[in-house]
């Protein structure tokens, strides 16, 4: 398959997942257990979802690997490995606030993400309307309109971020955001990684950064930037909760010296 037929397959299946994921939603969630934290939560939906995409790609893609948030990970033999969160922003999902997608990503290379180079991309919000895709070397797009990263913010950067479930964690990445507010218009913490660099990758936010994202989280969002024509960078200084940061070149260079503590912004 080419990457283009990737993508359209990528594609393809967020959409019919968005669409159960919705179907369910509208009759009643209903919380299948806790996970890391109390706040860190799985719906029958996540499940059900994530099984949907897992039996299509299995069908259609017998060789490839799979890394996927509620499964875990199979390798595969054929190089390539799909990368798959079924409901991306779980808690607004639960609590009805439409702010939540279906992430897939197909990668090449080893099924890590400081090895990976990312394929393709699709990111559904059902409850918003929008399928978000993009293809290496072919760009990124909204419902099949083009899109590009902002560039120019002379108002000050409208910045994305969210917290970890760990509560223990929640000081170190509040004193995190009173550093970056020094260059920011105005701040977003929407609820779905996902969406939050879809929304970089069309230009609504002008950059992101979050600690502790887990691969499935952000493979296909740091795609679509990339091929929106930003940058993103995955900082491993506090190893255990890495740092991904995404924007125009400029927005993600003054949120990396931001976040680091070095260079003149700092
Ligand atoms: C979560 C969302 C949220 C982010 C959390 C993630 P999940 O994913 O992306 O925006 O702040 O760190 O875990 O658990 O809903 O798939």
């Amino acid at each position: 398959m080419s990457d283009l037929e990737l993508g359209a397959l990528a594609a393809d299946i967020a959409r019919e997942a968005g669409e159960l994921a919705q179907r369910r939603r509208s009759e009643g969630v209903s919380l299948a257990a806790t996970k890391s934290t109390l706040a860190d939560i799985v719906t029958d939906a996540d499940r059900e979802v994530e099984r949907l995409i897992r039996d299509r790609l299995r069908a259609e893609r017998p060789d490839d690997g799979f890394l996927g948030e509620e499964t875990g990970a199979d390798c595969g033999r054929s190089g390539l490995t799909w990368v798959v969160d079924p409901i991306d922003g779980t808690v607004n999902y639960a609590h009805g606030i439409a702010a939540y997608s279906v992430s897939i990503a197909v990668v090449q290379g080893e099924p890590h993400p400081e090895a990976w180079r990312g394929v393709a991309a699709a990111v559904c919000a059902p409850a918003l309307g929008e399928l978000f895709t993009a293809v290496r070397g072919e760009g990124a797009r909204l419902d099949g309109a083009r899109l590009s990263v902002s560039t120019e913010v002379p108002a000050g950067a409208l910045l994305g971020t969210g917290f970890g479930y760990d509560p223990a964690t929640h000081d170190g990445d509040l004193a995190m955001v009173r550093r970056v507010m020094t260059m920011a218009r105005d701040l977003r913490r929407m609820g779905s990684a996902a969406i939050d660099l879809s929304y970089v990758a069309a230009g609504r936010l002008d950059g992101f950064f979050e600690r502790g994202l887990n691969p499935w989280d952000f493979a296909a969002g740091a795609i679509l930037v990339q091929e929106a024509g930003g940058k993103v960078s995955r900082l491993e200084r506090e190893t255990a909760r890495p740092m991904l940061i995404a924007g125009g070149a400029t927005v993600h260079e003054r949120l990396r010296a931001l976040v680091t503590g070095e260079g003149p912004d700092a």
